[in-house]
């Protein structure tokens, strides 16, 4: 069995840095490295509709914004598949049978789940629908075969759960399904990429966050207001490097040849931290070279952005396409399912042959 990889976003609002550095940037690695027969990335538009049922025009809206981020940073329709979910109707299909193969109590176990029921207030009045998402993101997932999952490791128990599912349906209907596995970040950071207060991990609803659609100027503006050090009031003054949002971005995206064009007077991130310890170097300047080597990582992709917004036609075309592919591959596995739980009725011979020879005489 080869690599067969499988991902995807909830349409609920423009990707932003935390995205790119969490997930975006090792999708592109892997797309690039080529290694897998198959590639998709999925707008889980039906999984956003399960705790934005009552505001669906947030989520059309988003669709077509996440996969023009997607097409930004460089994602490749000719080497990925990507495709939206409420469009591939045997996932809510497999959804169906697989409801059958989770109690009740499993599902209140999800630790993410659980989070996400509390962060929401949503207590006792939880709509079925997101309780079950995990199901269909089992659907998901089995539906391509995919055995690599590109997330983040809030998704750890939604991988856990499937595979739960996976092994249940092959020891009662026979070995259809296939488990999963997931692809986490590297490290703490790309992890948890904070947002410019430097409060919490950037997030939208938070109001922290830096959009890979923002404007230069709009870049330039949230990196002046990022959280340094509160006790950092003089440029001659020590400052600190722990906890500092701009050094923590620093740290993942400046490399020497940044310090050569925009910094010369450092050499490298070592040197920069022990100056601001040591008392001397303003916020301002460490600020102007972030903005800097943040300008040269997206501009590009703002450019690409750009094509791709003036030629929509283009994009609509690519999940079209990549919604058919989809289809057939996930109509195929179904198929298999019906066929494993026996309920493939006119595709099945055996069928017509069984009840004819209980019912028809002689
Ligand atoms: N739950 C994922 C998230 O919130 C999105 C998602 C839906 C997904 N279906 C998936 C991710 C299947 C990986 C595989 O980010």
């Amino acid at each position: 069995m080869g690599k067969i990889i499988l991902t995807g976003d909830r349409p609920t609002g423009k990707l932003h840095i935390g995205h790119y550095v969490g997930s975006l940037r090792n999708r592109i690695k892997l797309q690039n490295a080529g290694d897998y027969d198959k590639y998709y990335i999925m707008v889980a538009d039906a999984q956003a509709l399960t705790d934005n049922f009552d505001n669906p025009k947030k989520i059309r809206d988003n669709v077509i914004e996440v996969v023009l981020d997607y097409l930004s940073v460089g994602i490749d329709p000719k080497k990925v598949i990507i495709f939206i979910q409420s469009e591939v109707s045997a996932l809510s299909e497999l959804t169906c049978y697989y409801l059958n193969l989770v109690t009740l109590s499993r599902l209140l176990r999800n630790p993410t789940v659980k989070s996400e029921i509390a962060m929401r207030g949503f207590d006792n009045t939880v709509p079925s629908g997101f309780l079950n998402y995990p199901v269909s993101q089992t659907a998901d997932i089995t539906a391509f075969k995919a055995n690599c999952i590109p997330v983040g490791d809030d998704q750890l128990p939604m991988i856990e759960q499937a595979n739960e599912i996976v092994r249940k349906f092959n020891s009662i209907y026979g070995d259809v399904l296939v488990e999963s596995e997931a692809l986490l970040p590297e490290n703490e950071f790309e992890r948890r990429v904070p947002g410019i207060d430097g409060k919490a991990k950037m997030s939208k609803s938070l109001n922290n966050a830096i959009f890979l659609a923002d404007t230069k100027e709009e870049v330039a503006r949230k990196v002046m207001n990022m959280y340094t050090d509160p006790n950092h009031i003089k440029v001659s003054d020590p400052g600190k490097v722990e906890g500092n949002i701009v050094f923590l971005y620093l740290d993942i995206f400046a490399k020497d040849e940044h310090f050569e064009k925009y910094l010369p007077d450092y050499k490298n991130i070592d040197e920069l931290k022990n100056k601001y310890r040591e008392g001397g170097l303003g916020d301002v300047t460490i600020k102007k070279f972030l903005i800097s080597i943040l300008e040269e990582e997206f501009a590009p992709i703002r450019e690409k952005r750009k094509y791709y917004e003036t030629h929509i036609d283009e994009v609509y075309k690519i999940i079209e396409e990549g919604t058919k592919k989809a289809i057939e591959d996930a109509n195929a596995t179904l198929r298999e399912v019906k066929n494993a739980i026996g309920i493939n009725y006119f595709a099945d011979d055996n069928f017509c042959k069984e009840i004819r020879s209980k019912y028809m005489q002689g």
